[in-house]
């Protein structure tokens, strides 16, 4: 996983836990990273899961409930690092139609080191998508936080339904837009 999400990491439980928590949180926790995460290096999956589990184990928080604020946290700094792929949208539906074909693809272009996700983006007709999110990270649960952030960014109300979850690594997630605000 790159830098760039420990950093994120960091900055999430600053602002949410206090400025000492961090601190706390990686003495409590054995990481194979002994140095500074910088944001283009690439780390070990298994340093970022630990250090949300002793998150989880200390500020008595559900794995779920963590991930989702997380990446809901997380979607606008995201954002900032593709501007231009993100502003050329008014509503979150034509920009989640762009995940996986544009946005991860930049990404990759960006940072040729970063394994994002495998999402493909189904347009269900006026109003509906539907995003298959599939990683062997199996972290669904980070994508509908970002999902959530993504509502919070563009302030189109939109619900989401996990529709179907194959295994931990393959997720359905329907999305259904309000009539007034769909401009796809
Ligand atoms: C402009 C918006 C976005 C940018 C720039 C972006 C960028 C990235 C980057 C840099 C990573 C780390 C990859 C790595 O370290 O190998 C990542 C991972 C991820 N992204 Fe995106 N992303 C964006 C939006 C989204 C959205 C809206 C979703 C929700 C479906 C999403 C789902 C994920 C997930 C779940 C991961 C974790 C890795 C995994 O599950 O394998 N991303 N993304």
């Amino acid at each position: 996983m790159k830098g760039i999400v420990f950093n994120l990491f960091e900055r999430f439980v600053d602002e949410k836990l206090g400025p000492e928590a961090f601190e706390a949180i990686v003495d409590a926790t054995d990481l194979v990273t002994k140095e500074p995460f910088v944001g283009p290096g690439n780390y070990p999956d298994a340093d970022l899961f630990a250090l949300v589990t002793t998150t989880c184990r200390l500020h008595r928080i559900t794995l779920v409930d963590a991930l989702r604020a997380f990446g809901r946290f997380a979607f606008d700094h995201l954002a900032k690092t593709v501007p231009d792929l993100v502003s050329c949208h008014a509503h979150p539906k034509p920009f989640l139609m762009s995940l996986g074909s544009i946005i991860h693809v930049e990404v990759k272009k960006l940072y040729p080191s970063a394994r994002p996700p495998e999402i493909v983006s189904i347009d269900l007709g006026p109003g509906k998508m539907r995003l298959v999110y599939a990683s062997p990270r199996c972290l669904g649960e980070l994508a509908y936080g970002l999902l959530e952030g993504v509502r919070d960014h563009f302030g189109a109300p939109f619900t989401i339904d996990v529709a179907e979850r194959t295994t931990d690594r393959r997720w359905t997630l329907e999305l259904a837009f309000a009539a007034e605000q769909d401009a796809a």
